[in-house]
């Protein structure tokens, strides 16, 4: 074998080892997310309250995509915290308080988000401000879930 030759099997052993080093991706990665343990109405208050942030950060960016900065106000002001407060008592004290903190947090970044647009930002201004929020939602996500759904009820 010619030093060149050698030389170029060195080099593939070497991508093929740190290839192998490198993280496996998995579509079956075990979920360790934690658990909220809610009764089934209360994960349907809350999983409606998530529809409806959703619905929120979709009418902010269409809003955003027609420089309507008013439409977007309104949009972020509508996931603010008048969103949260009318959660019953009960059910608040069964949330995990981390949870129940990022949530809160969640909706007065939307306040937050709605100030800044009244403000009268720059499309990227206002883009990075829509970030400060769905970043709570992806934080959250990562972190929690709830039981799945019992087989038949
Ligand atoms: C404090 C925690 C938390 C935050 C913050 C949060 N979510 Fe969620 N969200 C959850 C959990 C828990 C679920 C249920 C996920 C599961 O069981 O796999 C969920 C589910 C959802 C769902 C599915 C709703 C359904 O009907 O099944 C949507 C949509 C959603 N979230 C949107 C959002 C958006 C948009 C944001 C940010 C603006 C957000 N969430 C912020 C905790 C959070």
């Amino acid at each position: 074998m010619t030093r060149d030759r050698r030389a170029a099997h060195l080099a593939l052993g070497a991508v093929l080892v740190l290839a192998l080093a490198g993280p496996a991706p998995s579509a079956q990665e075990p979920d360790r997310r934690q658990v909220v343990a809610l009764p089934p109405a209360g994960q349907e208050r809350v999983l409606g309250e998530m529809r409806a942030m959703l619905e929120s950060v979709d009418a902010i960016v269409r809003a955003l995509g027609t420089d309507d900065l008013a439409a977007a106000e309104r949009a972020a002001r509508a996931a603010g915290m008048a969103a949260a407060v009318d959660m019953d008592p009960g059910m608040q004290q069964r949330l995990p308080p981390a949870f129940l903190a990022l949530g809160m947090q969640t909706h007065r970044a939307f306040d937050r988000l709605a100030d800044e647009l009244k403000a009268g930002p720059t499309t990227a201004e206002a883009l990075r401000g829509l970030a400060g929020v769905t970043a709570n939602c992806v934080a959250c996500h990562a972190a929690w879930r709830f039981a799945p759904a019992a087989p038949s009820r």
